[in-house]
């Protein structure tokens, strides 16, 4: 049982990836194995538009044709068994890299075929791990239609949101007095720690849904 976590957010260990790693012990705790991949670490573009997934009997067909660090990391999020994904919320969507791997992932699983087939030959458990400054609620209309577009072309999807997450361990040092410092604090000790375990929850769940339903075949 494959599990890949794919972190969307520039910083490796803040709140993002925290969520996220503990998405990925929840689900290794249940028997999976993988590891999680910083997309700003990796050299890559979104879709082009070569429409080389698309060309009959071309030999990218079905696959994304564009070479670079994303290849690799395509394959295995292609292969995985269980897929967690994590963005903080950059003006109101996911973070620009995010998108650009989710363009490159998805675009070469559809055709145009009235059919509407899709090209990849599995389907995947998926977890989607949101973080804001913004208060809970804001994005209630934002993560289901995030969370639909991977259902309708990954696997069952779920998600887990952060909000009102810890800026900056130091908030005097920038323009943002806006904020209650103490109670971003306490938040940071108190609610945190409930929404990592929320996202531990979520990673082993869906790694029991993958074992117990087996890789659904299309
Ligand atoms: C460029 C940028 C844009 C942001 N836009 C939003 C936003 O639209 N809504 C929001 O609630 N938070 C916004 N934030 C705050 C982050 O989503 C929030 O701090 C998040 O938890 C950061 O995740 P990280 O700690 O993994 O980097 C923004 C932050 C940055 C740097």
């Amino acid at each position: 049982m494959k599990v890949l976590a794919v972190n969307g957010s520039p910083r490796k260990n803040w709140n993002t990836a925290m969520l996220l790693d503990s998405a990925l012990d929840g689900a290794k705790s249940a028997g999976a194995a993988g590891r999680r991949v910083d997309l700003y670490e990796l050299d890559y573009k979104g879709c082009t538009s070569c429409f080389g997934c698309k060309l009959l009997g071309g030999p990218s067909f079905g696959r994304c044709a564009m070479r670079d660090d994303l290849t690799e990391i395509l394959e295995e999020a292609i292969d995985s068994d269980i897929l967690l994904l994590g963005s903080p919320i950059y003006f109101n969507d996911v973070t620009g890299e995010m998108r650009s791997f989710l363009e490159r992932l998805y675009f070469p699983d559809i055709t145009y075929n009235k059919s509407r087939e899709q090209l990849y030959p599995k389907k995947r458990q998926v977890g989607w791990f949101f973080t804001t400054n913004a208060p809970a609620g804001t994005y209630a209309k934002l993560y289901p239609e995030v969370c639909a577009t991977s259902e309708r072309l990954l696997g069952h999807t779920e998600y887990v949101d952060a909000s009102e997450t810890l800026q900056f361990t130091d908030y005097s040092l920038y323009a943002a007095d806006m904020f209650d410092v103490p109670a971003r604090k306490e938040r940071r000790e108190k609610v945190f720690p409930e929404d990592r375990k929320k996202a531990f929850e979520l990673g082993k769940k869906l790694a029991e849904l993958s074992r117990n339903t087996g890789a659904a075949a299309k």
